[in-house]
């Protein structure tokens, strides 16, 4: 199994160019599956996650295409097209490797009428119920069971009908799930406390495109006229929002600077009134932003995850990264997810001070963290190692490097190409 090495103490000084957003691309791969017209992605990023949706997708019978497939930004546009779809199973060796996967649920059953997906099931940072995506499809009619571990859904005979659904609690996946269905139900969908993160918005305007009519995007509250068929359209994949903020992060836990390109201030808004006080300086430029430390210092703040707009719980880990090396005390609050500190205890073996009780975790700055070799269970976690390693003084090995390569494309090439002294050594046992 891969690791990266990385001997810290580097400032980052240059440009890095962020992708498109993985969790906006693969909710709009699976909106693919609504239409029998080709759905063109460009800004597509390269990642683990999304060839697995894309295995996935081949298999209910959606054709893909690569556009190019000799220049690397021509590689970034990809053609969906689900002319016919030949199987409406998701099957569990292809969900269980990604929890995303459960976003056929909502296009399938409104296309197809049925839809048979596996049970997801829990992961490192959570139990993550599917709950709330199956009783938004049961309030437009649809029949669910759940059998042998798999959600089992049926419309009813005349197709999904419009529902009012108001979410107990705010969900990306779930709203996103419940939004696709809804193009195509019969009569208007009204979701209520929807999730307003800019990857459900860039979805809805995609489906827009492909037809669909839906008022209130970016707000909580959508409305959803049902429409008899989509048609093929082409739609650029938002910025990374998350790969911005971890660059930002990057800049300034190493005290460097770097240009973060193809994305924009507006994305990160939380992350900038998180950082701000922390001393880390931002500038809007061409294409892009300026990070840097404000004058010298960190400063410990307080920040605690929650729904957009408020601080992302996919940044939280590598804001605990930072706030290890500022002065004085940080309070982080994660209120998303019920076990998302395990790089706690990997960043107090590099020397970090921090005691978690519940859900919060206080961390006391220290001057210098130290190498270690390290590992986490996440995608967010395992980044927030590498951020801890470029700062620190010696060497870390962050093990597990497949959680990075889910989220982070190039990420070694990246950091390295701004000085990092990083590398990936590849195919040793963990
Ligand atoms: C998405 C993101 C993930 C991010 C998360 C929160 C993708 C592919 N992933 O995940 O990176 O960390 O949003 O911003 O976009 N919940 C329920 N029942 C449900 C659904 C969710 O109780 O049916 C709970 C979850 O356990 C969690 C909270 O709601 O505590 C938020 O989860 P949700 O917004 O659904 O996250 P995902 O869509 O899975």
């Amino acid at each position: 199994m891969d690791k990266i090495r990385i001997r810290g103490g580097n400032p980052l000084r240059g440009s890095i160019t962020v992708g498109g957003a993985k969790n906006a691309a693969l909710p709009l791969m699976t909106a693919a599956l609504l239409t029998d017209e080709t759905l063109t992605l460009t800004n597509l990023p390269i990642l683990a996650d999304i060839n697995t949706l894309c295995n996935l997708l081949l298999q209910h019978g959606v054709a893909i295409h690569m556009q190019g497939a000799g220049g690397a930004v021509d590689r970034r546009v990809v053609e969906f097209t689900a002319r016919d779809i030949t199987n409406t199973t998701a099957p569990y060796d292809l969900v269980r490797k990604m929890r995303a996967s459960v976003l056929v649920l909502g296009p399938l059953l409104a296309r197809c009428g049925e839809a048979t997906v596996s049970l997801p099931g829990g992961c490192a940072i959570g139990a993550r119920p599917v709950d709330l995506h199956i009783k938004g499809l049961q309030a437009m009619g649809a029949e669910i069971e759940i059998e042998s571990g798999y959600i089992k859904a049926k419309a009813p005979a005349g197709g999904l009908r419009g529902a009012e659904y108001i979410f107990p609690k705010v969900s990306v996946g779930a709203t996103e799930n419940l939004l696709m269905a809804a193009t195509l139900a019969k009569g208007t969908t009204v979701l209520v406390n929807a999730a307003r993160e800019p990857e459900v918005t860039d979805l809805a305007e995609c489906l827009v495109k492909m037809g669909a009519r839906i008022t209130g995007i970016g707000t909580d509250r959508l409305t959803i006229e049902g429409v008899d068929r989509l048609h093929g359209a082409k739609h650029m994949v938002v910025a990374d929002r998350i790969e911005t903020g971890t660059y930002a992060m990057a800049a300034a836990i190493t005290g460097g600077e770097l240009d973060i390109l193809n994305t924009n201030l507006d994305l990160i808004k939380a992350a900038v009134t998180a950082l701000s006080p922390a001393g880390v300086a931002f500038t809007e430029i061409e294409n892009g932003v300026r990070v840097s430390r404000a004058n010298g210092a960190l400063h410990g703040v307080d920040v605690m995850t929650e729904p957009f707009p408020a601080f992302p719980t996919d940044l939280q880990a590598q804001m605990m990264a930072l706030m290890c090396v500022a002065d004085g005390a940080s309070m982080i609050t994660e209120t998303i997810f019920e076990n998302r500190f395990m790089h706690a205890p990997e960043l107090m073996r590099m020397g970090a001070k921090i005691t978690v009780h519940g859900s919060s975790a206080l961390v006391r700055g220290v001057e210098r963290l130290t190498g270690a070799p390290v590992m986490a269970t996440d995608l967010r976690a395992s980044v927030s190692l590498v951020l801890a390693g470029l700062a620190a003084s010696g060497e870390t090995t962050v093990n597990r490097v497949y959680h990075l390569d889910r989220g982070y494309e190039r990420l070694e090439e990246k950091l390295a190409a701004c000085g990092a002294d990083i590398e990936r050594v590849r195919g040793e046992e963990d």
